[in-house]
């Protein structure tokens, strides 16, 4: 495999800290989703992909193996797959599979021990095929390996688009085009608006998996900055917001407690919560207001037969 490209600036933990004070001196307490994703949280996540009430993961894999060989033509022979939050690159496999003659592969993720492992398995799963992970955050500007060949198509599937704010999907568009260039496709997976009896258990399961995500959180903040949050002394919620449309988890503190970060005492009473998550629930018409002029148009669209999830096609302008 060739060497994995560290994007993430040398003081990775001082942002992270810095992140974490900003985040937790706000009137609602916020901490930013992406630092969910140490190794364990990435583990944990894939064992929420697995779950009975997590649709999203199956439903998208099932849009992709049925319409693979139509989308594998539009991107065109001789891609370089660019993969936003690459995770365990497991729908990346139908699209290697139904490509012709790939010409590479660049998974980006902030996860860097999983996304080097990732890497490693499918190089070993496509040998001829060149793998160039980049670890870093994909909000930033980030430029391809200089030794990278082929077209760029973008692929940012498992609805990781809903975990962005309006500003923050016309940041990440733009980039995103700016990265690709101008020959680029781009194919992004989305979970669609739907009842609450359906979307709350997918982010409150009965095993506790999600609540173990979401709580180690916090196992990080000890683990890598020194805090004493008491995992005990906090709750998994998640809750859906109808105006919003979108999912959001939060972690809520039964009692009234102070937590020292890095010298810096924090004040919870009880009932407070950080909030941790949005996962938005897009409605098609909504989302292309928000591609708007990001330098990109739709070109195709598929969805299940539910119309629980979309994959959208988008084409460079
Ligand atoms: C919801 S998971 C999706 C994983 C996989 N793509 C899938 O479809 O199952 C989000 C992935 O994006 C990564 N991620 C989240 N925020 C990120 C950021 N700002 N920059 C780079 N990677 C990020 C996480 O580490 C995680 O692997």
């Amino acid at each position: 495999m060739d060497d994995v490209y560290d994007a993430s600036a040398p003081a990775a933990s001082d942002r992270f800290l810095r992140d974490v004070l900003h985040g937790l001196s706000q009137p609602q307490k916020t901490l930013p989703s992406q630092y969910f994703y140490d190794e364990a949280g990435s583990v944990l996540f894939e064992q929420i992909t697995e779950l009975p009430e997590y649709y999203p993961t199956r439903t998208e894999v099932g849009i992709l193996n049925q319409h693979a060989s139509t989308i594998a033509e539009a991107m065109g022979p001789n891609t370089l797959l660019v993969e936003y939050g690459a995770g365990a690159s497991t729908k990346t496999r139908i699209l290697l599979d139904a490509l012709t003659d790939p010409a590479g592969y660049v998974p980006i993720d902030v996860s860097e021990d999983f996304l080097l492992q990732t890497a490693q398995g499918l190089k070993l799963e496509y040998p001829s095929l060149p793998v160039y992970p980049i670890a870093g955050d994909f909000m930033v500007e980030l430029g391809l390996p200089e030794d990278v060949a082929g077209t760029p198509i973008g692929f940012f599937p498992g609805s990781t688009i809903g975990n962005l704010s309006d500003e923050e999907i016309d940041k990440f568009l733009r980039a995103a085009r700016s990265l690709l260039g101008a020959s680029s496709k781009f194919l992004i997976g989305m979970d669609l608006r739907k009842s609450p009896s359906i979307l709350i258990p997918a982010y409150d399961d009965a095993a506790g998996v999600t609540a173990a995500f979401n709580l180690n959180l916090l196992k990080r903040i000890n683990t890598e900055l020194g805090a004493e949050f008491d995992l005990g002394a906090f709750a998994h919620k998640a809750i859906w917001n109808d105006e919003a449309s979108r999912i959001e988890m939060h972690l809520e503190s039964l009692k009234p407690q102070v937590v020292t970060i890095a010298h810096r005492d924090i004040h919870f009473d009880a009932g407070e919560t950080i909030h941790t998550e949005i996962s938005r629930k897009f409605d098609l018409p909504k989302f292309l207001d928000l591609v708007g002029t990001t330098g990109w148009t739709l070109s195709d669209t598929w969805m299940d037969e539910r119309d629980y999830f979309a994959v959208l096609l988008l084409s460079a302008t």
